[in-house]
């Protein structure tokens, strides 16, 4: 890997502002997913340690909830511009360990900067509520203030960027963290941990422990001093953190998993509903939540529709994301492209064809063509379940009403997206879908800006945006009486 600055490749633990092995000295590899390399031998964790690191967030606590929020603001702020100041070599470790193209991952660091600028600002604006009272003598008054030490648990699909999304929320208002990131790319998470360092983010703030995964979870979820855990990742993990944390009635915040239909309507810009798809599809080799998961397509214009995508798709280069030229990476491992394969294979085998693509690729191992499938029914797994690969599944629908069905039939509700030119359309099929995100002639949705979450069980609570704080505050009510006496 070469970086501009070595030291930003961390390996130990976070804990109370030094870098730390492992207790018993235990190590875990981390793998390039494009070579197979071991690229880094990180500290692996357990349960003492996260101990350790939820103490210190505790003890940090006392003096960060207390510092202005212009303090906070000023924190945060700095370590953005460190951030975007180390772009290039961010970008780097997270390629190395995640397999995007680097012009992916570049876009990824500024992504998930943007989220430690924006509550940067909106630390300054966690305003509070004056309320009429019931009685002369008496006055209500609300205020916001920090839930306290927050758990959060990142994937290995976005290592920068869903780890920036949390910890800047939380640390505006002033909570302080505990973090453990994805075994399989938990550099990225301790290069900006030590940016944090270098911003001048008290010891204690952010503390960041990877390694035994159970025994982890284990700890966050049990120790009373957490007052919160966020989570990204399965439906399946999610409901299992959300039990463990029903001992000690933490509050919770879940971006889980997604199952989006991208629906092509008849009166849609045909050029612009390709490029929509490419984008919410084949972004990071389809290894998002909210990516396009099942194409439904009317009647009218499925067949040029088809024919556009392939035409589009047949232009990308597969390769290691750090060669020039490659537009799209690995998956992040290889039982991550069997189980593609396997949808792909069991789609075929119950009628759907392949346009495109169909499996694994030559190039072997974590790598499997963009492939686009045609004739897929409602009755196939590529339908029901989350792919998690680069693979479209094209589904023909023939009313609006049978699309909008086909579409909210799933038990998830992250993100939806529809192409339609006419406003009367737009606004059904808006208001019909169960989704928590619509694009709308678009497939690009995430940034700070707006409201990221889920409905059903794509989880609960939001991230970004002014509701992002939301989550990361109490509401305490003050009532004041004895006023006129
Ligand atoms: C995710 O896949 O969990 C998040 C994707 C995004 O932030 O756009």
């Amino acid at each position: 890997m070469e970086l501009n600055d070595r030291t930003l490749l961390k390996t130990q633990a976070f804990i109370a502002g030094q870098w730390v092995d492992a207790d018993n000295g235990d190590s875990l590899d981390v793998i390039n997913p494009a070579t197979g390399t071991v690229i880094a031998k990180i500290a692996k964790c357990a349960g003492a340690e996260t101990r350790r690191a939820i103490e210190a967030a505790e003890k940090a606590q006392l003096d960060w909830r207390k510092r202005p929020a212009k303090e906070r603001a000023n924190l945060l702020r700095t370590w953005f511009n460190l951030m975007m100041e180390n772009q290039e070599d961010l970008a780097r470790i997270l390629t190395a360990e995640q397999g995007k193209t680097l012009s992916e991952a570049r876009g990824e660091i500024t992504y998930g900067a943007n989220f430690i600028e924006w509550f940067a600002e909106e630390a300054k604006r966690l305003y509070g509520d004056v309320i009429p009272p019931p009685a002369d003598d008496r006055r209500i008054v609300c205020v916001k203030q920090p839930v306290g030490v927050v758990a959060c648990i990142t994937p290995w699909n976005f290592p920068n960027a869903m780890l920036t999304r949390k910890l800047g929320a939380a640390l505006a208002p002033g909570c302080t963290t505990v973090c453990k990131p994805a075994s399989a790319t938990p550099l990225s998470a301790f290069a900006i941990a030590e940016l944090a360092r270098r911003a001048a983010i008290p010891a204690g703030v952010i503390n960041i422990v990877a390694g035994h995964t159970g025994a982890i979870g284990e700890e966050l979820t049990s120790n009373p001093i957490v007052r919160k855990l966020t989570f990204t990742g399965s439906t399946k993990v999610g409901k299992k953190l959300i039990a463990q944390c029903a001992e000690t009635v933490k509050r919770t915040s879940m971006e889980l998993g997604g199952n989006a239909p991208f629906i092509v309507f008849d009166d849609a810009d045909l050029k612009g509903a390709v490029q929509a798809t490419i984008n919410s599809k084949y972004r990071n080799a389809g290894q998002t939540c909210v990516c396009a998961n099942r194409i439904l397509v009317q009647d009218g214009v499925h067949d040029e529709y088809a024919r556009l995508l392939a035409e589009a798709v047949s232009e990308f280069r597969l390769g290691n994301g750090v060669e020039e030229g490659v537009t799209m990476g690995p998956l992040i491992d290889e039982s991550a492209a069997d189980n593609v394969c396997s949808l792909i294979d069991e789609a075929v085998g119950r009628g759907a064809r392949v346009v495109l693509g169909g499996g694994r690729s030559e190039l072997g191992g974590t790598f499997v063509e963009p492939t686009i499938l045609s004739g897929v029914t409602d009755k196939m797994r590529v339908f029901r379940e989350e792919i998690f690969g680069p693979v479209s599944p094209l589904v023909r629908f023939h009313t609006e009403e049978e699309a909008i069905a086909l579409a909210n039939d799933t038990e998830f509700g992250l993100a939806a997206y529809f192409c339609a030119r006419d406003i009367g359309r737009v606004w059904r099929v808006a208001e019909g879908l169960e989704y928590g995100i619509i694009g709308i002639n678009e497939g690009v949705i995430s940034n700070e800006m707006a409201p990221f979450g889920g409905m059903k069980q794509s989880g609960n609570g939001r991230e970004g945006s002014k509701y992002g704080l939301d989550e990361y505050v109490e509401i305490k009510y003050l009532c004041i009486g004895g006023i006129d006496r």
